[in-house]
């Protein structure tokens, strides 16, 4: 008999300001029913400078400026998930981009559920893994990534 399993891994989720306002609670339970552990959290109103670093693979992109004036506009809260497969899982739980597709593709999950619009749609999660240890970096600085809790 075979086991598969997938090694545990550390992704970055922001839940974005309209969210943090209306829904937070909502969305921390989906968090915890999804088996993720909330391994860093901290509440930030990210700065211009902050948001435009952050979403920097997005320079130059028609709607730039408005996801960086956006992302400004009120706190939002980072958090490090921690589970096997987290990057992706956590892409699953979140939705596609547009709420208007996850509607459609995905009625539970988060974007579904808990966005306005493509732009204020409710949370964002890294990409990739390497995007994942980039933005862990940036926000929460050189930490451990090992020490953090792992079940
Ligand atoms: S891309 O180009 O496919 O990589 O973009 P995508 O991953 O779909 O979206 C990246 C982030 O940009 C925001 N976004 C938009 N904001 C406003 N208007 C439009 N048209 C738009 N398209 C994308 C979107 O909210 C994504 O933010 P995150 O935080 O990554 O979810």
């Amino acid at each position: 008999e075979l086991e598969f399993f997938f090694p545990v891994e550390h992704t970055l989720a922001v839940i974005k300001p309209t969210a943090v306002k209306e829904h937070k609670d909502d969305i921390m339970q989906k968090v915890t029913n999804a088996g993720f552990i909330v391994s860093q959290m901290k509440e930030t109103n990210f700065t211009r400078e902050m948001a435009t670093q952050f979403y920097k693979a997005h320079e130059g992109k028609p709607f730039f400026d408005q996801l960086v004036n956006y992302m400004s506009e009120g706190p939002s809260v980072i958090m490090i998930l921690t589970k096997e497969n987290a990057v992706e899982e956590w892409r699953q739980l979140m939705g596609p981009t547009d709420p208007d597709v996850a509607k459609e593709s995905s009625p539970d999950s988060l974007r579904a559920q808990f966005a306005q619009d493509i732009l204020r749609n409710a949370v964002h999660g890294s990409s990739n893994k390497e995007h994942a240890l980039k933005s862990i970096e940036y926000v929460f600085g050189e930490i451990d990534l090992n020490s953090l809790s792992h079940n």
